[in-house]
């Protein structure tokens, strides 16, 4: 922490300097002047690109926002959200799957919104917010900027399945030590991993949560982060585990964050929103009011323009279609970019966190940061993370992702 004359509170004193994902593009950018962008492997980027480097972009979604009159952009959105867009964002979240109970949705700038609300809404003073051992940078961020904690558990057993016994093991802990407890799940299509959990793993997670829930005092919130779930399979398929969500206790709440960073390629529109679902009336109530109170009191409204759009492609079944459809490319393109790093992970044996979906593969090993460097030697450029490698499968052309894994198997045997 810098010694100079400083003027912000002791609870705002960060470090300063670049965010470490953005220095490692910078690089590959610059090295990308040097030596031609083709010889470059820019895997650090987290958003979808062409095989040109441009963000892929999904163009009906673009035209309709071209397409709407200048007061859409210029008028604020109700604190709450438009409740067209509400409703379309509950479609958009389940789609045929929608679980029982009451349900409700506020909008929130992105899903980054909606961590922010629950971490703050559903949690104490210095509690501690549960998340695997491997998760999205920001969930600390967001976590130590409004004074919790993060605690983890390991994701993956010994057969790289969703480590129950180690889920169960924190959950416990937690539980005993505080009587709130928000747990962050991103699921499917993990960011880092790449990793969803299968129905039976929801079904178990869900089985300990209600028996947590028998002591009424204990009060939990889950919180299921589905950012990936446009690029996650078959619509209906990969969403079939949030009808489990139906009929838990009323001291589990589950809560959706729900994204158009990816899924609408509008990263920059800052819209998503949180929807929950309960089994009481009052505390779908209460999260309605807490959390517009929040959005007041943070952001005051959210994106217009985005919210509108939403609202129009879920109320014409054609323009559903049409963005469904462009969609597809996107999400083929990247399928097959991972296809070609696990099939040449495999031949040359390289160990990856068991990837199912995603734009990100992760590559567990001992040393991240001096592998990354060593790496950099060959013109890749990925992002280390406490315990191994993230590379953004979305970001770099299937040509390069197949040539990759043999760098790293060397790059690793290196510092084993
Ligand atoms: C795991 C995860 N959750 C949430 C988000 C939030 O994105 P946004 O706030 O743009 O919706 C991201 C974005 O990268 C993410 O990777």
């Amino acid at each position: 922490m810098s010694t100079k004359f400083s003027m912000v509170a002791a609870h705002s004193r960060r470090p300063a300097g670049e965010d470490s994902i953005f220095a490692i593009n910078n690089a590959a950018q610059q090295a990308a002047k040097v030596h031609g962008a083709d010889k470059v492997v820019n895997a650090s980027v987290g958003a979808l690109l062409e095989d040109d480097g441009k963000l892929s972009i999904i163009p009906s979604v673009i035209e309709l926002l071209r397409g709407l009159p200048a007061v859409e952009y210029a008028a604020y959105a109700p604190i709450a959200g438009l409740p067209n867009f509400l409703e379309a964002a509950k479609k958009a979240v389940f789609r045929d799957q929608t679980p029982e109970g009451y349900i409700e949705a506020i909008a929130t700038p992105g899903g980054s919104g909606a961590i922010r609300h629950t971490v703050w809404n559903y949690s104490n003073a210095g509690d501690h917010i549960l998340t695997p051992d491997w998760y999205w940078g920001p969930y600390k961020t967001i976590a130590e900027e409004h004074g919790r904690f993060i605690s983890t558990y390991t994701l993956f057993d010994e057969n790289d399945h969703f480590h129950i016994e180690a889920f169960c093991k924190t959950v416990e802990e937690l539980l005993q030590k505080q009587d709130q407890l928000v747990i962050l799940l991103n699921s499917p299509a993990n960011n880092p991993t790449g990793y969803s959990l299968s129905n039976e793993e929801w079904e178990a997670v869900l089985s300990f949560l209600k028996q947590k829930a028998a002591n009424a005092e204990k009060k939990i919130t889950l919180f299921v982060d589905i950012a990936y779930i446009d690029f996650a399979g078959k619509t209906n398929e990969c969403r079939s585990f949030m009808k489990l969500f139906g009929g838990l206790p009323e001291n589990i709440l589950t809560i959706v964050a729900f994204s158009m960073s990816k899924g609408y390629t509008l990263y920059g529109m800052r819209c998503g929103a949180m929807i929950c679902i309960t089994s009481n009336q009052d505390v779908a109530e209460e999260f309605k009011a807490a959390n517009q109170f929040s959005n007041r009191g943070v952001w005051s409204n959210g994106t217009r323009p985005a919210m509108t759009v939403l609202a129009q492609i879920f109320e014409n079944p054609d323009l559903l279609k049409k963005v469904e459809t462009e969609r597809s490319i996107l999400q083929q393109m990247l399928s097959q970019r991972a296809a070609a790093f696990m099939e040449n992970a495999r031949k040359v044996n390289l160990k990856v966190c068991p990837y199912k979906a995603g734009f990100f593969i992760t590559i567990p090993c001992s040393n991240p940061e001096a592998v990354t460097q060593e790496l950099q030697k060959d013109l890749i450029f990925a992002v280390p993370m406490g315990k191994g490698i993230r590379f953004a499968v979305c970001s770099v052309p299937e040509k390069q992702c197949a040539l990759v894994p043999e760098k790293f198997v060397k790059a690793i045997a290196k510092f084993e």
